[in-house]
């Protein structure tokens, strides 16, 4: 174990990439659909056993409709286009946020989908829906439901939509250098690497250069390096 299990990705900059090439913003999700699907295999390839993507933020919602429901299309094409491949490779598939925004038709088809993968061991986890305060939210309700009072962080953290190992590498792409309300809790101790370079253009050289930063920086926990 290197250090290197959970990989986050907040996938910032398609309308951008978009627009830069004189075509509307829904052609650069989809070309961000295609980033992801690109760099799924090669991350897993490269150590991470859990990989987060931030797909649709509680705060999206602002956005015109066309957009959203754009997105949302995406996300169903990514599925039905993706599920024989995670069967064949046993990854596990999570959709972490509130779904109860999806018609009754596709909420099942997302939770078929989670059910028929969730003993497999590598996981892409899609958030959607989601927003990391809603999460510690979802967490303080089930908590308070549940009766305990007081709670421990791992009592904590099997309240959160999903249970998670803590998020050791954070991407950002497009040059933002914010959190954007994304996986607050699981990104206590992340390191946090953000590049220019637009999500439908990150690849795996993109990838690795992270890494190699990655590796390159001393991950003390709040400890110091050499005590005495
Ligand atoms: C941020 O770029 C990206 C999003 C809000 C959506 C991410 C969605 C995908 C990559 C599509 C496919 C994936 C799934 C699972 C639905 P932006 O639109 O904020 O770009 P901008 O900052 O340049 O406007």
């Amino acid at each position: 174990m290197d250090g290197l299990n959970h990989v986050a990705f907040i996938m910032d900059g398609n309308g951008r990439w978009a627009k830069a090439k004189g075509m509307p913003r829904i052609n650069g999700h989809k070309a961000g659909a295609r980033a992801m699907e690109q760099i799924v295999p090669y991350a897993f390839t490269k150590g991470a056993t859990v990989l987060s993507f931030y797909a649709f933020s509680t705060e999206n919602w602002s956005r015109p409709k066309d957009e959203v429901n754009g997105i949302i299309k995406l996300l169903f094409w990514l599925l039905d286009k993706n599920l024989s491949y995670l069967h064949e490779n046993q990854i596990r598939l999570l959709v972490t946020g509130d779904l109860s925004c999806l018609s009754k038709v596709r909420r099942e088809k997302v939770l078929n989908a989670i059910n028929a993968t969730k003993d497999y061991k590598k996981t892409v986890n899609i958030l959607f829906n989601y927003g990391g305060k809603s999460d510690i939210m979802h967490a303080v309700h089930g908590l308070i439901d549940s009766g305990i009072k007081r709670p421990t962080e791992a009592d904590f953290e099997n309240y959160l939509y999903n249970n998670l190992p803590p998020v050791d590498l954070l991407i950002r792409t497009s040059g933002e250098m914010r959190l954007s309300n994304f996986m607050l809790w699981q990104c206590a101790y992340a390191e946090l690497y953000f590049t220019k370079t637009y999500w439908p253009d990150f690849g795996k050289e993109d990838y690795d250069k992270a890494l190699e930063e990655f590796y390159g920086r001393n991950r003390r926990f709040g400890a110091i390096t050499n005590p005495k």
